[in-house]
C-alpha cells in the first residue's frame, strides 16, 4: 500500500482528487487532514467516506506535533499539499491566516517530510504566483514569480520554501501550478459557482470592473489527472504548469451561465473592481504534455454544462452553505 497524506482534502480540489483516486488505485491508502475551515466540507467526501482505504483527521497543518504524529503513525511516504486559504478576495480582507496556513503550514509539512524521509512531496500551487499578463504571452515554468495579491504572495512563498527544501536537504518536492479550476463541490465564493447560484436565486451577478479580465479555465478532473501523473512520474525539484488553453473574459462566462439557465442578462451588475485585480492569466502546459503525456480530456463547452447541471442537482449542498457564515462574507465582499 502507498500511504499518502492529502492535506485540505475536504476542500474543492482535494475532495475531487480523493474521490477520483480511490476509484482508480486499489493500493492507495489516503489519510486526509483538514482543518474544516469555512471551505472544508465533509459532504464533499461522501463517495469515499466508507472506503476502507480512507481515513479523515480533523487538524491544522500548522500543528507540528500533530503532523509529526501522523507521519509516524501512518508511515507516510507521499504528501499532496492542497491545504490552503484559497480565495483572493478574502486575502484582501485579511492576510494573516493566508500567511499562517499557506506558508507556515507548508513549512511544517516540509520539515516533517525531511525528518521522516518521504518519497514524494507534491506542492499544489497556482499560476497566480506569476502575476498578471498583458494581452499576449503565456506563463512558462521559467517565468519570474511576481505575485500581486496576499493570496498569491503566500503561495509563491510556499513554493520557494518547497524548492529550498529540495535544494538544501534533498526532499523530493515537485510543484504543480495550475490555472483556474471549476467543477463539482467548488465553494460558492469563486466566480463560476457564485454566478450559477445567484442566477438560480434571481440575485444580481456582480462582475468586477469591466468584466474583461481573462482567466484560463480547467475542469477539476483534468487537474486531478495531472496531479496523478506528477505524483507517479514527475521529476523531483521541478515545476509543472497545468492549464487547458481555455482563456475567457469573465463576462463571457457570466453570460453563458445566464443563457443556459434561461435568465435575463439584466441580472448582471458591474461593481467596483477588485483592488490589484490581475488582468489576464494564460498557461503554457507544454512541459507536462511533452514530459508526462498529460492532455485535457474535457472541453469547456461540455464541462461547464456538466458543472451547471451538478449545481442544479445538488441544491441541498449549496443551500446549506449559503444559509450559514457565507452571508456575512458575501455582504462584506463588495465593500472591498
Ligand atoms: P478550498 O478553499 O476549496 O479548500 C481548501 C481546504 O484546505 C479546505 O478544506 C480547508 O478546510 C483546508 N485548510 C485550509 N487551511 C488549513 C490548515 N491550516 N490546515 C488544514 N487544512 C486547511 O481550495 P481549493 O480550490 O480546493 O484549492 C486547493 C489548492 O489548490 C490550494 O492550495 C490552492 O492554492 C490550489 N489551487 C486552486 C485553484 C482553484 O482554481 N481553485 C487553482 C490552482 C491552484
Ligand atoms: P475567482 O473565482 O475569485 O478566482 P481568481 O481571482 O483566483 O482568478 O475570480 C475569477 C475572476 O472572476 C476574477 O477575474 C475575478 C472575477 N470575479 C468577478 O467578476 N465577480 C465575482 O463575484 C468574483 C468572485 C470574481
Amino acid at each position: 500500500m502507498k500511504n499518502i497524506l492529502v492535506t485540505g482534502g475536504a476542500g474543492f480540489i482535494g475532495s475531487n482528487y480523493i474521490n477520483f483516486i480511490l476509484n482508480e488505485r486499489e493500493n492507495y491508502n489516503i489519510i486526509n487532514i483538514d482543518k474544516l475551515t469555512y471551505a472544508g466540507n465533509l459532504e464533499n467526501l461522501s463517495p469515499s467516506e466508507n472506503n476502507p482505504n480512507y481515513t479523515f483527521i480533523k487538524g491544522d497543518i500548522t500543528n507540528t506535533e500533530l503532523i509529526n504524529y501522523i507521519f509516524e503513525k501512518y508511515k507516510i511516504k507521499y504528501v499532496i499539499n492542497f491545504a490552503a486559504e484559497s480565495h483572493v478576495d478574502r486575502s484582501i480582507l485579511g492576510s494573516e491566516v493566508f500567511f499562517r496556513s499557506n506558508v507556515i503550514g507548508t513549512n511544517v509539512l516540509l520539515e516533517a517530510s525531511r525528518r521522516y524521509e518521504i518519497e514524494k512531496f507534491i506542492q499544489i500551487s497556482t499560476d497566480e504566483v506569476y502575476g498578471s499578463l498583458g494581452p499576449s504571452g503565456y506563463f512558462e515554468e521559467t517565468t519570474p514569480l511576481a505575485p500581486n495579491s496576499p493570496y498569491s504572495a503566500s503561495k509563491a512563498a510556499a513554493d520557494l520554501m518547497a524548492l529550498a527544501f529540495h535544494h538544501t536537504y534533498g526532499v523530493p518536492v515537485t510543484i504543480t501550478r495550475c490555472s483556474n479550476n471549476y467543477g463539482p463541490y467548488q465553494f460558492p465564493e469563486k466566480l463560476i459557482p457564485l454566478m450559477i447560484i445567484n442566477a438560480l436565486n434571481d440575485k444580481k451577478l456582480p462582475v468586477y470592473g469591466d468584466g474583461l479580465n481573462v482567466r484560463d479555465w480547467i475542469y477539476v478532473l483534468d487537474h486531478n489527472k495531472a496531479i496523478q501523473l506528477v505524483l507517479e512520474n514527475g521529476r523531483d525539484g521541478e515545476v509543472y504548469n497545468t492549464g487547458a488553453n481555455t482563456e475567457m473574459p469573465n463576462i463571457q462566462i457570466v453570460k453563458l451561465i445566464l443563457n443556459y439557465l434561461g435568465k435575463s442578462e439584466e441580472l448582471i451588475q458591474y461593481v467596483k473592481d477588485r483592488p490589484g485585480h490581475d488582468r489576464r492569466y494564460a498557461i503554457d502546459s507544454s512541459k507536462i504534455k511533452n514530459e508526462l503525456g498529460w492532455t485535457s480530456a474535457y472541453t469547456f463547452e461540455d464541462a461547464i454544462i456538466q458543472t451547471i447541471e451538478w449545481y442544479l442537482a445538488n441544491r441541498n449542498w449549496w443551500e446549506n452553505i449559503i444559509s450559514g457564515e457565507y452571508q456575512n462574507y458575501y455582504s462584506k465582499q463588495y465593500q472591498l
